[in-house]
């Protein structure tokens, strides 16, 4: 059971951020990465069609025999997680915007937060908000074409700089001091981000702490991989495979998947 993989699935490239930490604080464990790349952007549909998708990726991990499964992806996570753990005997770990850290350590007060429509609107990020939201100023912002431009593998370009100045001057103009990454495309705009903010805001996101959770539930389960082996890790996309190759840094395989 043990020697199970773990597997990971987003609506395309964007969960490798998450994938790139797991795999950096438990290197042992097997994985299983699945790009829904073809049906992306979730983050405009709405939440049955975000059920739907996740039933489908997670049904595809699981026939592949995964012992947990971890939802890289916030609009994913606030939308269906819920359903997901009522539904299959697995542990399920999700992903959503870093808020309380932000709220905590705000000294301005005031926060941004950069993430999509389906995330934004969801009633988990709204209760996760209530409870840590006390006359903070939050200023949200729907990412509208940012995945969808990094999809295509056109980070660094003029569009994405238009579109994320667009996007943070409403945050800069309320003083914000830390910016939530709501959307686990997003870190792959950090050199981005680091050029066009200011040096004192923080800029933050849940993936450590997705990984750290992730190991906190296989120890629980007693299903961490203790055999030293080198790890096994799979990677399987129905978009360009070229893509994800290259967002992934890193000498693996990836495999197209007509899914
Ligand atoms: N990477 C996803 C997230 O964290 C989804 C982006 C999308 O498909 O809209 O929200």
């Amino acid at each position: 059971m043990n020697t199970k993989p773990i597997g990971i699935f987003d609506s395309g490239i964007g969960g490798t951020s998450i994938w790139k930490e797991i795999h950096s604080l438990l290197p042992l464990e097997n994985t299983i990465y699945l790009a829904d790349s073809i049906n992306a952007p979730y983050g405009s549909k709405g939440k049955d069609a975000i059920i739907n998708l996740s039933i489908k990726n997670t049904e595809y991990l699981l026939e592949k025999d995964c012992k947990l499964i971890v939802v890289a992806c916030n609009t994913a996570t606030t939308n269906a997680i819920s359903f997901l753990r009522k539904t299959y005997n697995v542990p399920f770990i999700g992903i959503e915007p870093a808020i309380k850290p932000a709220a905590l350590n705000s000294k301005t007060k005031a926060i941004g937060v950069l993430a999509t429509k389906g995330t934004l609107t969801s009633e988990l990020f709204y209760t996760t908000s209530s409870l840590y939201v006390h006359g903070h100023k939050v200023i949200e912002q729907v990412g509208d074409g940012l995945v969808e431009l990094i999809e295509m593998g056109r980070i660094d370009t003029k569009e994405m700089r238009a579109l994320l100045k667009t996007y943070l001057k409403p945050m800069l103009d309320a003083n914000i001091d830390y910016l939530v990454l709501g959307c686990t495309h997003y870190p792959y705009l950090m050199p981005l981000l680091l050029e066009l903010l200011p040096k004192h805001i923080k800029i933050i996101d849940s993936g450590e702490a997705v990984a750290r959770q992730t190991k906190a539930v296989l120890e629980k389960h007693d299903l961490l991989n203790l055999q030293h082996t080198t790890s096994k890790n799979q990677f399987y996309t129905n978009g360009n495979p070229k893509i994800l190759k290259g967002i992934l840094n890193d000498n693996v395989d990836v495999n197209y998947l007509d899914f």
